[in-house]
């Protein structure tokens, strides 16, 4: 099935200023990987052989791991102006129709796709990457009607439409996907060419085109934290397939000045307790959940009978230091955690793979019985470890001798 896809470009979408991080994990994580092409928030990698120098393929299972993209696609062909639809050679017309084809999700299918039997949606999303008019570096979409206008015969030329009709119907036209879900992405790369991209929705990944939470922070939230958190939290949801949080559940955040994630915690009825030494927001303040701590991690001479269900770190820190500074009360409260909210600065390019591993130890060391390390749609220079514990997962804890 469509797991069998193999093309010569990987097509990658991120974040406008994210670029870099991308360009560096795929040098880092393929010998080969060779930057093809690029628009602001989007690339495209060749791979070659490390040994012959030879062109090499991507299939879908090599961006599985991949920390920095909001969504990677495999190219599957390209539409210009004039000269019609090209399928990539390594693709044949039947295995791209099978790609695409939505199909019932077998027995096993896992419990964030909606379980055994849901049927795979297979969605379109069209994308303009084109620099023109480009803003706040979010993702813009396009419209049938405008896609239709800008790129006349481009859908009918590529035989999708008229095979998948449902799909490019104007009312699931850049529909959101859900886990699992198959979608062809249409990339408007100039006024004359548009790049098409398959891919299948992971669990780490939002679904809406170009990988977008489509979260927005609320008029009254003290920062754009909210969202980092927020964001973290519906993924984890999606996994899990219900809510995270019991109310009256205790998180401590080290670095809660000036409170947008404390803002979507006590939303969420939680008890917060915040540490830190800036100046919280009075709209977190006066909420009687919240107890501030005024001090340092480091100097703070926390009580024995502390207890927290959770645990959300954003010092603006180096990781490291971070994760270090933050150790003697993750190590006193850990034996109770439901999960962890972590935020990893890096503060260079070549920081951002040492940074993974500090993620992955954390979490071990945690004893987090899953989590996602992504570079969440909200973050900047910074990368998200979220996950949960077995307790967090409602299962019994297995004894430590
Ligand atoms: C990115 S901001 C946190 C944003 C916050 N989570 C929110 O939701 O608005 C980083 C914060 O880390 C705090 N910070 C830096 N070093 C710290 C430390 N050692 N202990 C506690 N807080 C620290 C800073 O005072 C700053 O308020």
């Amino acid at each position: 099935m469509s797991a069998t896809l193999q093309s010569p470009f990987l097509l990658i979408l991120s974040r406008d200023g994210r670029e870099e991080f991308v360009k560096n994990e795929l040098a880092t994580r393929f010998l080969g990987a060779k930057f093809a092409f690029s628009r602001p928030g989007f690339l495209s990698f060749k791979q070659a052989d490390a040994v012959s120098g030879g062109q090499k393929n991507w299939q879908w299972s090599s961006s599985e791991n991949l920390i920095f993209p909001l969504r990677s696609a495999l190219f599957v062909g390209k539409w210009l102006a004039g000269k019609g639809f090209t399928r990539a050679a390594t693709i044949s017309e039947d295995a791209l129709m099978e790609a695409l084809t939505p199909r019932v999700k077998s027995a096993a299918a896992p419990i964030e796709a909606g379980g055994s039997g849901r049927t795979i949606q297979l969605r379109f999303h069209a994308i303009d990457v084109t620099p023109v008019g480009r803003d706040d570096g979010l993702t813009r979409t396009i419209s049938r009607h405008d896609f239709d206008l800008r790129y006349p015969g481009c859908l009918s030329d590529s035989g999708l439409a008229e095979h998948l009709p449902d799909a490019f119907a104007e009312e699931s036209w850049n529909r959101p996907a859900l886990t699992g879900d198959l979608i062809l992405q249409a990339f408007a790369v100039s006024e004359t060419e548009v790049w098409f991209g398959w891919s299948l929705l992971r669990d780490g990944e939002f679904g809406n085109p170009g990988g977008e939470s489509g979260i927005e922070k609320p008029e009254g939230a003290p920062s754009r934290a909210y969202l980092k958190f927020s964001e973290a939290v519906a993924l984890l949801e999606r996994k899990i397939g219900k809510p995270i949080f019991k109310a009256d559940d205790r998180v401590i955040e080290i670095g809660s000045a000036p409170g947008g994630a404390c803002f979507a915690m006590l939303e969420r009825g939680l008890k917060v307790t915040g540490v830190d030494r800036g100046a919280m927001d009075p709209v977190v303040l006066k909420n009687p959940r919240f107890s501030r701590i005024d001090s340092s991690i480091g100097d703070w001479m926390f009580p024995e009978s502390i207890l927290a269900e959770w645990l959300v770190l954003d010092i603006n820190a180096e990781a490291k230091i971070a994760v270090r500074e933050c150790k003697p009360l993750t190590d006193y409260i850990k034996r109770g955690l439901k999960g962890v909210f972590f935020t990893l600065k890096m503060n260079q390019t070549d920081l951002a793979l040492s940074t993974e591993r500090l993620a992955r130890t954390t979490a071990q060391d945690l004893g987090l019985a899953f989590y996602f390390v992504r570079q969440l749609p909200s973050n900047h220079q910074e990368l998200a470890l979220f996950g949960l514990t077995r307790k967090g997962l409602g299962l019994k804890s297995v004894s430590s001798r």
